[in-house]
């Protein structure tokens, strides 16, 4: 229903204000300022991503919509209140640093929640609801539409902090997964405003996997996608303020294309040296290889790859299908 939605946008901007103002001027907000001034996070930082504080209360959110005369099952859908079992309900966040999640349109539609120290869980994030569907989400794309449409190009970090980073470092046309998988649907939001992407994943385990995926989707997608690497063990957020905005830059200008990265990993995780190990390589990258549309880019992967892997490249050809015979 239409009118429920704009209560519910109603809703999420009461919240908005009253955290916003948690940070911005109470008591209460000092360690989350604090927190801010220690990840290198300022004033203007905060408003423009509307930054909130819950305090560590049970009924700091409820209460203030209660004196609003503001239904509380609206609050329960968007998953900002929770039901006690007696009845009643109490605060989902509390004692948390806020992130404001908005949609194309600027609107609020959700929050992560940071804890301030190391405890855990270390984010907790609003749920899905009739006004955020995560997988059709990205955060920062309001902010960043401008630049990704100016540049032509988009970059996909995981985390909130990186986008403030990147974006405080100016480069504006970034937006964030928030930890969640990449979809269909935020390609077809990328492609909206962007020709082209740049995966910009964590530096570990979890961050490769997600590149690899993002890969695969983007290939499906016939969405053009490079691959941005950090040092080991570092986030775009880490590695600004480690390494400066210039190692950064010069990172980005070093990306690869998606398939030129996942051989590079290929090659190393299995090496040249084996016939299993060259036979493993094929199996994964020809069907990739089948998928990239442009035959003159399709020709060129093939001939660079079944040289490095020392197989005669119209072999390679009829693996992928055919459809690159103009190699032979
Ligand atoms: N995330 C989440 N729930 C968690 C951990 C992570 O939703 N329990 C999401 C958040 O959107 C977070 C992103 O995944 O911004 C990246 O998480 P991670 O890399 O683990 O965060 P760190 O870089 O370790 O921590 P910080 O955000 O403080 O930089
Ligand atoms: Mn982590
Ligand atoms: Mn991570
Ligand atoms: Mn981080
Ligand atoms: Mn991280």
């Amino acid at each position: 229903r239409q009118d429920e939605r704009e209560e519910l946008y109603g809703v999420m901007e009461l919240a908005v204000g009253l955290y916003r103002e948690a940070l911005e001027r109470s008591e209460e907000g000092g360690a989350a300022r604090r927190y801010l001034e220690g990840r290198g996070v300022d004033g203007a930082m905060a408003e423009a991503y509307r930054l909130g504080f819950a305090p560590d209360r049970w009924d700091y959110l409820t209460r203030h919509l209660q004196h609003r005369s503001v239904s509380l099952d609206l609050a329960e859908k968007l998953g900002l209140v929770r039901r006690r079992d007696g009845g009643g309900f109490y605060d989902t966040f509390r004692n948390r640093l806020l992130f404001t999640i908005a949609d194309i349109h600027g609107r609020a539609i959700g929050f992560g929640g940071r804890v301030l120290d190391d405890s855990l869980p270390k984010y907790i994030n609003s749920p899905e609801s009739p006004i955020y569907r995560k997988s059709e989400v990205l955060f920062g794309v309001s902010l960043a539409k401008g630049a990704m449409r100016e540049m032509g190009t988009a970059i996909v970090v995981e985390g909130y902090f990186d986008h403030l980073a990147l974006y405080q470092a100016g480069v504006r046309n970034v937006v964030a997964t928030c930890g969640t998988a990449m979809t269909e649907g935020h390609i077809k939001l990328l492609k909206r405003y962007a020709g082209k992407v740049y995966t910009l994943f964590d530096a570990d385990g979890a961050g490769n996997k997600a590149t690899l995926r993002a890969m695969d989707l983007c290939l499906d997608a016939g969405f053009p996608v490079h691959v941005v690497e950090l040092t080991a063990g570092e986030d775009p957020d880490s590695f600004i303020r480690k390494e400066g905005s210039e190692a950064f830059s010069s990172r980005l200008a070093r990306a690869r294309s998606g398939l030129d990265y996942f051989f590079r990993q290929l090659v190393r995780d299995e090496g040249t040296a084996t016939v299993e190990g060259k036979v493993k390589i094929v199996d994964e990258l020809a069907p990739r290889l089948a998928k990239v549309g442009n035959d003159i880019e399709r020709e060129l992967y093939v001939r660079e790859m079944s040289r490095v892997l020392g197989v005669d490249p119209r072999s390679l050809v009829r693996r992928i299908g055919g459809s690159g015979s103009s190699v032979a």
